[in-house]
């Protein structure tokens, strides 16, 4: 759980094998890659795997020359097979971190157990609000005030890993489900690879089922967001 295996002592920790599990546009894969690029984490991204052929996401790593492969999970009996499919080409291209980016696939414990405190998933919501599909729809129904995403360690449930790293996001009271969503959306941009870089740099550690993280700076917000903002 810690990650950066092997690296004791003072110099940097290698970068992280990434496998990335997608089934749409990718736009976290693209902001993983991003950083990547930009040197801001260190890591590789060693395999796309989409259970849908023409996930966009595919497209996005073959255009950075990261291999993009599909497994269709209509091709399999069961979660499990599937999962034990997913589980050797994770493998083959020796992934040591699974980051579920829009993955729209439940993880049987084939795939949990196999990289167990090694994978990763982002949920559009602050877990443990609206676990499951549709949680900005949900959140809107619901009349929260904030909302925001969730970096989590995947455990055997739904969205209700050890949580990582979370942002908030104000909601407006005309927003809509594309506007909220758009909101949320790029707070998992700056989320994810920041909860990578957490792992990379060896500083996620589980304590029960709560994730320490070490060496954090003091928090920079002096008082509580409140929403609607008091006049
Ligand atoms: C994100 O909203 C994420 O929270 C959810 O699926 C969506 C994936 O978006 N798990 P993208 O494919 O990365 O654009």
């Amino acid at each position: 759980m810690s990650g950066g295996s092997g690296a004791a002592g003072g110099g940097p920790r290698p970068a992280v094998k990434l496998g990335v599990l997608l089934s749409g546009e990718g736009t976290n894969l693209q902001a993983i890659i991003d950083a990547i690029e930009r040197g801001r984490l260190r890591a590789e991204v060693r395999v796309a795997i989409s259970n849908k052929p023409r996930a966009r996401g595919l497209e996005r790593a073959r255009r950075h020359g990261i291999p993009a492969e599909t497994i269709d999970h209509r091709g399999f009996a069961s979660r499990e097979e599937f999962d034990r499919a997913l589980v050797a080409a994770l493998r083959a291209h020796d992934v040591e971190l699974v980051i579920c980016a829009g993955f729209m696939r439940l993880l049987s414990p084939v795939m949990v157990r196999a990289f167990h405190g090694r994978i990763m998933n982002i949920h559009p919501a602050l877990c443990p609000a609206f676990p499951g599909v549709d949680a900005v729809r949900q959140a809107l129904e619901y009349g929260v005030r904030f909302s925001g995403c969730t970096v989590f360690f995947v455990a055997e449930g739904v969205d209700d890993g050890p949580i990582i790293a979370q942002a908030v996001v104000p909601v407006d009271p005309n927003d809509d489900e594309t506007a909220l969503a758009a909101r949320i959306h790029a707070e998992e941009h700056r989320l994810y690879p920041l909860a990578i870089r957490l792992y990379q740099e060896g500083r996620l550690e589980l304590d029960g089922r709560v994730v320490r993280v070490r060496d954090l700076p003091p928090p920079a917000t002096p008082g509580a967001p409140i929403n609607p903002r008091p006049e």
